[in-house]
């Protein structure tokens, strides 16, 4: 029957050029239910749902929405109609303030002269807030956020609308545990009030916990609609990969050899202090700690992003002045960031662009660019990391949010530095790709490099590790070898 569905998108296709996103895609949501939209990096997820936000028009198919047919033409329309959306990419305005960054376009302002009523605005951001549980001053600058920070406002912006059914592309993938917990409390009370809602993840572990039914595309097509209690974790990626995947990765030890990079005593006001530790060739050390923790500080000062106020950094046993992330890929560093928009993606460059930007000096011969080797090494990383892409040309803006991931995945494959620091590598990366991207990390220290994994899945970091530092406010709280290591302690030391 019609009326338990909040939302019916039926026979839904779209083509851009080179890809076909959607192919005659179905998609039923039940009134007040959590339903989840599952499917690998460029399955067609996030552009069905930016169809039903009214970003692009579908090429075909029909939109129904509380008993009406939806024609949108923007995404201000579906707003009004009550559709809100947190993006995947997320995208606020730097200078504007999270009370700002919120009510962009509707803030409270005077009748006749226009002008923004600021402490109301402030107020009605500060009840929001409140009413959230998040703790955030409405009067910060967005660009003084962490990441997960600017996705908790993201959020809240969206509940701000008071909307019948929201959208979530991965909201999860950019906070660790603790915000994960928060979100979980409040899409249940929004639940309660009957408030729909669609969740993309690619954890799999975060259905069973919020979710009532799952719907899976495959390479644009629909796949199937199962309740979240009658599939297993087995039977969904069958559905999503189309066949099994033998999930289990084992850890490749490799030969530990001599110091590759020692940290003395690291400190940056505000972030982080007294900080030491050190990665040997051949070892792959994890570093955890929640939100906050200055886990990415540390990483980004030693890699001369934002240099530490005091502190020693040490190269194969030669102490090293880093100023830049110039002098630190000198020095025979790399750094995957944890903010791709930010500081990783060039995103009006093609795919080869993104990829040999930091290698581009290993391509010149004779004062011209080896075009045909560039090419070939771009093409195999490529197939190598099944990068959904109609071709290198292709600019990178386009791609599927896991499939930009892989491609700056491939930009240090390509580089190939001594030492590697990876900032939440699968950030977004489907369950088939992850283990493709452990397995080259393993492959990486086996053939000698020094490699650094911060992540805030535990299953990761217990996963590839050798060694374990953990961090809490700003230190070190420990530090714990493979083996020794489990969630709870970690937990321990990370909750201080
Ligand atoms: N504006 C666009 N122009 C060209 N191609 C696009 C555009 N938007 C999406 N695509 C392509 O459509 C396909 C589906 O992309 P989509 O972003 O919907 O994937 P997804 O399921 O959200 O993946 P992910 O898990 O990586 O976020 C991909 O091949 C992508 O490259
Ligand atoms: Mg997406």
């Amino acid at each position: 029957m019609s009326g338990d569905y909040i939302l019916e998108m039926e026979n839904i296709t779209k083509e851009f050029p080179g890809v076909k996103a959607l192919d005659n895609v179905q998609f039923r949501v039940k009134r007040g239910t959590v339903h989840a939209l599952m499917g690998e990096n460029g399955a067609g997820k996030s552009t069905l749902m930016k169809i039903l936000i009214g970003i692009y028009s579908p090429d075909r198919g029909v939109i129904r929405f509380d008993g009406e047919v939806l024609k949108l033409s923007n995404v201000k329309h579906a707003l009004n109609k009550g559709i809100s959306m947190i993006h995947q990419e997320l995208s606020p305005v730097p200078y504007m303030t999270v009370a700002e960054n919120i009510f962009l376009g509707r803030e409270p302002s005077y009748r006749f002269t226009g002008w923004v009523k600021a402490r109301e605005l402030e107020e009605k951001t500060r009840k929001l807030l409140e009413r959230l549980e998040i703790d955030i001053d409405p009067n910060t600058k967005m660009a003084d956020l962490s990441i997960a920070n600017t996705q908790m406002v993201e959020i809240a912006k969206a509940i701000s609308y008071d909307s019948k059914l929201i959208i979530m592309d991965e909201p999860t993938s950019a906070i660790t545990e603790r915000e994960v917990n928060h979100l979980f409390k409040i899409i249940r009370s929004l639940k309660k009030e009957g408030v729909s809602i669609i969740y993309i993840t690619h954890k799999m572990d975060e259905l069973s916990q919020i979710t009532d039914e799952i719907t899976v595309l495959r390479d644009g097509k629909y796949v199937g609609t199962k309740p979240s209690d009658h599939v297993t974790k087995e039977q969904l990626i069958e559905m999503m990969v189309g066949r099994e995947l033998n999930q289990v990765f084992h850890k490749i030890t490799a030969e530990i050899n001599d110091v590759a990079l020692s940290v003395k005593n690291v400190s940056k006001k505000g972030k982080f202090e007294n900080v030491s530790f050190e990665v040997r060739f051949g070892e792959i050390v994890g570093v955890a700690g929640l939100m906050g923790s200055g886990r990415t500080e540390v990483m980004e000062s030693v890699f001369g992003i934002t240099p530490p106020d005091s502190g020693e950094i040490f190269i194969k046993g030669e102490k090293k002045i880093i100023r830049s992330p110039r002098d630190a890929i000198a020095c025979g560093m790399g750094l995957l960031t944890e903010d791709r928009k930010l500081t990783g993606l060039f995103l009006p460059l093609s795919v080869q662009d993104n990829m040999i930007t930091v290698s581009i000096d290993d391509y010149r011969k004779g004062g011209f660019l080896d075009h045909r080797r560039i090419k070939s090494d771009c093409q195999k990383l490529t197939e190598h990391l099944s990068i959904k892409t109609p071709g290198l040309n292709q600019t990178i803006k386009y791609l599927s949010g896991g499939n930009q991931q892989k491609t700056l995945i491939a930009r240090w494959l390509l580089h190939n530095p001594e030492i590697l620091i990876l900032d939440e590598p699968t950030r977004g990366i489907d369950v088939g790709a992850k283990s493709e991207i452990y397995h080259l990390i393993f492959e990486m220290a086996k053939k000698g490099k020094a490699i650094v994994v911060i992540s805030s899945e535990l299953p990761e970091i217990l996963g590839l590790s050798d060694r374990i530092i953990v961090m809490h406010e700003g230190r070190k709280t420990g530090e714990l070898k493979r083996g020794e290591a489990t969630q709870e302690k970690i937990m321990e030391l990370a909750t201080g």
